[in-house]
This record gives C-alpha cells, sequence and structure tokens, in this order.
C-alpha cells in the first residue's frame, strides 16, 4: 500500500530564526503524532531554490514530451522532480512569510517550476480553458507577517491560494 505523503514547503530565506518554519514544524509534528505511518517530505526552497525559468527552460517546457532534445531533458529535469514530488503528496504544508507583501522571490521560483502545462494543468486549445491535474490533495497555508495584512496590500495570501487552489480545483 502506498505511503501517505505529506509535502511541507518551506519558503523562509532564515535558516535557525525561520518564524514560518517554526510554525510549520509545530503543525507537521502534532499532525504526525495522529499520522504514525506518514511519510514526511520536506522542501526547502528559501535554503535551497530553484532556479528561475530562462529563455531555453520556457522553450523547453513549450515543446511537446516526444521532440524535446536531451538538452531539454536535462534542463527541465530539476522541474520535474519538483513536479513528480508535488504530484505525490497527499498533504502540503505551504510555509509562505510575506516578504514586500508578496511571497518570498525564492517561492515564486518554485511555483514558476510546478505550474507547468501538460504536468500539473492542462489547456484546452479549442474552449480556451485551463483545468488543474493536481486534484485531492488537502494543504493548508502557514503565512506569518509583521504586520497585520489588509486585502489591499496582502499578494501573498491570494497568490499562494490561487496557485494551489487552481491547480487542483480549476475546472473548464
Ligand atoms: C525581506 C522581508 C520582507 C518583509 N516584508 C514584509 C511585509 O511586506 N509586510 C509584513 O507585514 N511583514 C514583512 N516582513 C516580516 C515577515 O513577514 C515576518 O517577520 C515573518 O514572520 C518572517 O517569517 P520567516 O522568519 O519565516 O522568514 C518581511 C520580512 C523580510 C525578511
Amino acid at each position: 500500500m502506498k505511503a501517505v505523503r505529506l509535502l511541507e514547503v518551506r519558503t523562509s530565506v532564515r535558516q535557525q530564526d525561520s518564524i514560518s518554519s517554526q510554525l510549520s514544524s509545530l503543525f507537521v509534528d502534532a499532525w504526525c503524532l495522529h499520522h504514525p505511518d506518514v511519510q514526511h517530505i520536506v522542501r526547502d526552497v528559501g535554503v535551497n531554490p530553484p532556479a528561475m525559468p530562462d529563455d531555453f527552460w520556457v522553450k523547453a517546457n513549450y515543446t511537446l514530451p516526444e521532440n524535446r532534445t536531451q538538452e531539454m531533458i536535462d534542463y527541465l529535469a530539476p522541474s520535474d522532480a519538483l513536479i513528480d514530488e508535488f504530484l505525490g503528496a497527499d498533504y502540503i504544508v505551504l510555509a509562505v512569510p510575506m516578504y514586500n507583501l508578496s511571497v518570498p522571490a525564492n517561492f515564486k521560483a518554485y511555483i514558476d517550476n510546478i505550474v507547468r502545462i501538460g504536468c500539473t494543468f492542462a489547456f484546452n486549445r479549442e474552449a480556451f480553458t485551463l483545468s488543474g491535474l493536481a486534484t485531492g490533495k488537502k494543504s493548508l497555508l502557514i503565512t506569518p507577517s509583521a504586520a497585520t495584512p489588509t486585502p489591499e496590500t496582502d499578494f501573498c495570501e491570494p497568490l499562494c491560494y490561487i496557485c494551489f487552489s487552481l491547480l487542483s480545483h480549476i475546472k473548464g
């Protein structure tokens, strides 16, 4: 039987003193007490950020898999690995502090790596609609900030919510 997987995505650039990572750990430790067989995977993109997509990455991504060169395949491999990890998770905890009203840039790089056509969402060219391919997951967002965000100044929570709920829920 496949183990239940919990993916904890940490995004603070801080190491020892990160508030979001500490909050995330508290939650995960308590949650794992009730789910002793869970496989807990930590993806720390604050400390080890994925590469930002560049020109060749975008070309490779929009080339059909069967037409990709070996160089393209190799270039997309780190993104493929992040997507496999993401799609393999049943539960996702996102620890995302507000940085300058939005998400940390490292986390944006992670989003850009895992939100990929044909992998985590599908695009219907006739109907011009999107559908999420990452269904069946439960996720929790932990997003500390120094000040209390207002809807006018909070681009952090909506961005996380829209990206991750769309991957699982968007329909034609
Ligand atoms: C680069 C940077 C930018 C920040 N920008 C904001 C901000 O715009 N609004 C806010 O309320 N707090 C802001 N903060 C404070 C953090 O959101 C807050 O301290 C959070 O708990 C940090 O989480 P961390 O320790 O996991 O990195 C910022 C902190 C940093 C380091």
